[in-house]
């Protein structure tokens, strides 16, 4: 099957979270069991773009609205990521440094949908699947149907994934003018709550409907940022698939980032050096459990409780912890963190930034991840940090739910409380400082761990299954 997949990142050309990884991972699985799957995506300004070789695929032009747009399709040349890549140019709209954050994205990702559609309606042949990612891509499956230019696509078949239905891309209806000429009776299909909502488009638009864990699937019928009634009436065409892992990025045994590696029969061994170095780096004591939080800085995440719950730990545990955090987001838990750095020295530190290579160091050195997520689609830290032997404590909740079993069930290897609270949280890490000293039970759950199979091979059937039921 060819199958293209239409999203705003994908890793390592782009990536701001989890998104990334899974579109820069799935597709090269999914070439791997003899699909052709492909990917397109906006061209931004990244260090992947500078370092590799592109060839020209195709030029054309479009309309946003009034305004008429020349865009070129560049492709990569060498296959470098096992996948044909194609990079959408719209000069000055998408050749940007950041992915998100700008004032005109809805401008942005509308025409970077309105190009890939456009190019694809060039094309000789038809593919059998058009995969979308998100509501930067969540207009497609509309255009494609109900656009009249892009009548050539209105057959086949469309995915759309959700990885997080809190962002939605609304735009007031003033904007359905960027939309090429579209058939006016079908206004509802990219309507909710009288705004152009391109997530809720998806969702009725595309033919299957998925998202990126089984529990994720179940709370959007009552948690969606307001889409709830949708997703009770589309509960038929939604699916839950987990996402996977990319096990040859992420493998400890020789993971490019780490200067010690280690495999499950050294484990204990190989944190310890990883942690060493590590604490060493950032001033604090490899005796004592590491505790560690990587993402973004943001609600969905409960970082907001994190400075309390971390503080309230080490008075509780009277400084028998470490705290390492990595992420940015809200200015103000930033602030917060970078405020304990001083008072809390030898014990706690905070990288505020993005760094992927000191990620991959601290899933490596780190004894226990917290993930006390509001939300949580599916989480790839939590899967990451049990390939490296690293015990993730997380609150109950989508994917975390799904992949996570406590040390107190038999064969539980993770820690679970159920509330987004400085409580929850603190007597979590009771817990686990607890179990620390247990050195046989700790490598026990280390072992069980970074042999659970997360890896891309064992998931990617499961969308193949998707795919053909739509043919
Ligand atoms: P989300 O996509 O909601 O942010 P996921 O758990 O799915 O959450 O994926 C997050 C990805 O982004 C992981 O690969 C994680 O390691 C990475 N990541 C998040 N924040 C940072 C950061 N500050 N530095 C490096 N990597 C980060
Ligand atoms: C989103 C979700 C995260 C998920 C990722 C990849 O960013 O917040 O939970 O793991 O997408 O699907």
């Amino acid at each position: 099957m060819e199958i293209i997949h239409v999203s705003a990142e994908c890793y390592p050309v782009a990536k701001a979270g989890g998104l990334g990884d899974v579109v820069g991972a799935l597709p090269k699985y999914q070439c791997k069991a003899g699909h052709i799957a492909k990917v397109v995506m906006p061209m931004y300004r990244t260090k992947f773009l500078y370092e590799n070789e592109w060839t020209v695929d195709f030029k054309g032009s479009a309309n946003l609205g009034n305004w008429y747009f020349d865009y070129t399709i560049i492709k990569e040349a060498t296959n470098k990521l096992g996948f044909d890549l194609f990079l959408v140019d719209i000069n000055g709209l998408l050749d940007r440094q950041k992915i998100y954050g700008y004032d005109d994205d809805s401008e942005r990702f509308t025409a970077f949908q309105i190009a890939t559609v456009s190019w694809m309606s060039s094309w000789e042949h038809q593919p059998d699947i058009v995969h979308c990612h998100d509501h930067h891509t969540g207009l497609i499956p509309f255009m494609m149907q109900y656009c009249y230019d892009f009548a050539r696509l209105n057959r086949v078949p469309t995915v759309f994934t959700i990885h997080n239905a809190q962002y939605q891309g609304w735009m007031g209806w003033d904007k359905s003018r960027y939309i090429p000429r579209w058939d006016l009776w079908k206004r509802g299909m990219m309507d909710w709550a009288d705004n152009i909502n391109p997530l809720a488009s998806g969702v009725k638009c595309a033919s299957k409907v998925t998202t990126v864990s089984w529990s994720y699937m179940d709370e959007l019928r009552y948690n969606s940022n307001g889409l709830e009634k949708l997703f009770e009436y589309e509960r038929g065409k939604c699916v839950g698939i987990l996402n996977g892992i990319d096990n040859e990025v992420w493998n400890p045994a020789n993971d490019q980032y780490l200067s010690e590696h280690f495999s499950v029969k050294d484990v204990a061994k190989g944190k310890q050096k990883n942690k060493e170095a590590l604490c060493k780096q950032f001033s604090l004591d490899p005796e004592k459990p590491l505790f560690v939080f990587i993402g973004r800085l943001v609600g969905e995440k409960a970082a907001d409780i994190l400075p309390d719950a971390v503080m309230s730990s080490i008075h509780n545990t009277q400084g028998n912890a470490n705290f390492l955090i990595l992420g940015s987001g809200d200015t103000n838990v930033e602030w917060q963190f970078q405020q304990m750095v001083e008072p809390f020295k030898g014990m706690f530190n905070a990288v505020i930034g993005y760094d992927e290579t000191l990620s991959h160091i601290m899933y490596a050195g780190a004894d226990f991840l917290l993930m006390p997520s509001r939300v949580e689609p599916c989480g790839l830290n939590q899967m990451y940090a049990m390939r490296y032997g690293t015990v993730p404590i997380v609150r109950s909740t989508g994917g975390l739910q799904d992949t996570v079993v406590d040390m107190g069930d038999p064969d539980g290897f993770g820690i679970r409380f159920n509330n987004a609270s400085i409580f929850d949280v603190d007597y979590s890490i009771g817990r686990a400082v607890a179990v620390y000293q247990d050195k046989t039970q700790m490598e026990k759950m280390r072992k069980h761990m970074m042999q659970i199979d997360h890896s891309w091979e064992s998931t990617v059937d499961q969308y193949t299954e998707v795919y053909a039921g739509l043919g």
